[in-house]
């Protein structure tokens, strides 16, 4: 992990529309004889044109948020998958077409004629990208995918709204990272939290010292589901999905619902189990807490609690969790299942805060002093954003990095996929988080990296 957060270089690349509209913005004046009120703050041409790349279980919140936002524009939606039902859960009937049928008829709404056919629908992201007027894309796919249409994205000059877990393996987080900076693109991490006043309240707490020297933090999760076990058997792949695209860069595999919709955060081919999914929220939480964007622990150690699924089991990855790890000032830091719901708890010598998603109506902490405690304008104040998706859109415009740029995203992916490979590999292993790389474990460095099935390459 990179030990620094990079400012965007100043390097040249491809002018894309968003581009010539801000140049063009400030290098010629707006003759003063045409009212502002004629463009608008959200003339059509100031709006940001967004596409939703993957059109299932999270694009139910993705797709609603952009389009709420007055300054974006959803132009078009892409999936693998004309339309199905059993996503996360059978009812939720999603893909491409019930996308664009969403997005057509919300803009139909806000229509003066009460008509709108304007959002396109694609199966392949490439035509997405080659498409010059838009900005902006959103990746909500499974995580196999997030670093290949990130960087393609990139190189297309879009900006980019990634999904969490940012990256599938420490090398796919690295190419994010080079091919953001290289054509001065901008990337969020869609790890809304950080946009979420109690978190950022949490946060403020410990920088500011309320609960004394941080000792221990615990990335509390999920346990994963039950999953068809040993004996499971191929299905037909259902007409209007493209089951090679949708595995692309993943190793080919017989084909079963269970890998594929919204499961396959279950699969280490496409994703790291819970350590990942909720993971990537509670440990994301911690870093921001703990300042420690851009580098992670130095040490990380499987722990008995490890549930694997049984062989031949069609999921891969834990289902019980539990690895330890070591920051080099001495914070321990734990990631364990513990049902329900998920979380980040930080201890300190002289008490303890903690965010839980079964319960957003406060920080809870280890004394009423702490909870109520006032932040004074001269201490740390972590930057404010209420609604991750409008903050994106502010960094599109402005060009400045938003509340979780690529490297923020990459230090807390890679921590999720360090303790996968710990809890693997059932050793302690020693990391060096300025090399990105694991000190005298060939076998454990090996790992951090996953061949792309052909013709799949960044
Ligand atoms: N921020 C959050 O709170 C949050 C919550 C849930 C999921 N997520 C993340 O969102 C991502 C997607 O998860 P999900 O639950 O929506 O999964 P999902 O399986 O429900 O949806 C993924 C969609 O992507 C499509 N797809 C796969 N490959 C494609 C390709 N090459 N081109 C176009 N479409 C393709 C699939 O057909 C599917 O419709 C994951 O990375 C997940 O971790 C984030």
């Amino acid at each position: 992990m990179q030990n620094k957060i990079l400012p965007p270089e100043n390097k040249s690349s491809k002018l894309t529309r968003r581009d010539f509209i801000a140049t063009a913005s400030t290098a010629f004046m707006v003759p003063t004889i045409v009212p502002s009120s004629v463009f608008g703050a959200n003339a059509p041409s100031n709006r940001i044109n967004i596409a939703q790349i993957g059109c299932g279980n999270q694009s139910r919140a993705d797709l609603p948020g952009m389009l709420r936002l007055e300054d974006a524009q959803v132009v078009a939606v892409c999936d693998v998958n004309k339309a199905s039902g059993g996503y996360a859960r059978k009812e939720h009937f999603l893909g491409r077409d019930p996308a664009q049928k969403k997005v057509n008829e919300h803009y139909a709404k806000k229509a003066r004629s009460g008509k709108y056919q304007g959002c396109d629908a694609y199966s392949d992201f490439r035509d997405v990208l080659a498409r010059e007027d838009i900005d902006a894309v959103m990746i909500t796919l499974p995580d196999h995918w997030h670093a290949l249409a990130t960087v393609k994205a990139c190189e297309a000059g879009k900006d980019v709204y990634c999904q969490k877990p940012m990256s599938l393996t420490v090398h796919d987080g690295q190419q994010m990272i080079k091919a953001v900076r290289k054509h001065n693109r901008i990337l969020q991490t869609g790890s809304q939290y950080r946009s979420n006043k109690l978190v950022r309240r949490m946060c403020e707490l410990v920088r500011n010292g309320r609960i004394g020297e941080v000792k221990r933090v615990v990335s509390i999760i999920n346990s994963s589901g039950a999953g068809p076990g040993p004996g499971w058997k191929e299905m037909p792949v259902p007409a209007g999905f493209d089951y090679n695209m949708w595995l692309g860069p993943a190793p080919m595999a017989p084909y079963h619902s269970d890998r594929c919709f919204y499961r396959f955060r279950f699969h280490l081919d496409y994703s790291g189990g819970q350590v990942t999914n909720t993971g990537a929220h509670s440990t994301d939480i911690i870093q921001w807490a703990l300042d420690m964007d851009g580098t992670g622990p130095v040490e990380f150690e499987n722990q008995p609690g490890v549930v694997w699924p049984p062989k031949g089991h069609l999921y891969t990855t834990a289902m019980k969790t539990d690895f330890r790890a070591r920051y080099a000032n001495g914070i321990e830091f734990i990631c364990r299942t513990q049902d329900p719901g998920f979380g980040a708890r930080i201890e300190g010598t002289e008490g303890w805060v903690q965010f839980s998603v079964n319960n957003m109506r406060e920080v809870e902490a280890s004394s009423d002093a702490i909870k109520n405690s006032v932040i004074t304008a001269d201490e740390i104040h972590l930057p404010v954003s209420e609604n991750h998706y409008q903050n994106f859109i502010d960094s599109v415009k402005s060009r400045k990095d938003p509340i979780e740029p690529v490297e923020a995203g990459h230090s807390t992916a890679s921590i999720c996929h360090l303790g996968n490979i710990a809890m693997r590999l059932k050793r302690k292993l020693k990391w060096d988080p300025e090399k990105e790389q694991f000190i005298g474990d060939d076998e454990a460095n090996q790992m951090l990296q996953r061949p792309y099935r052909a013709p799949w390459q960044i």
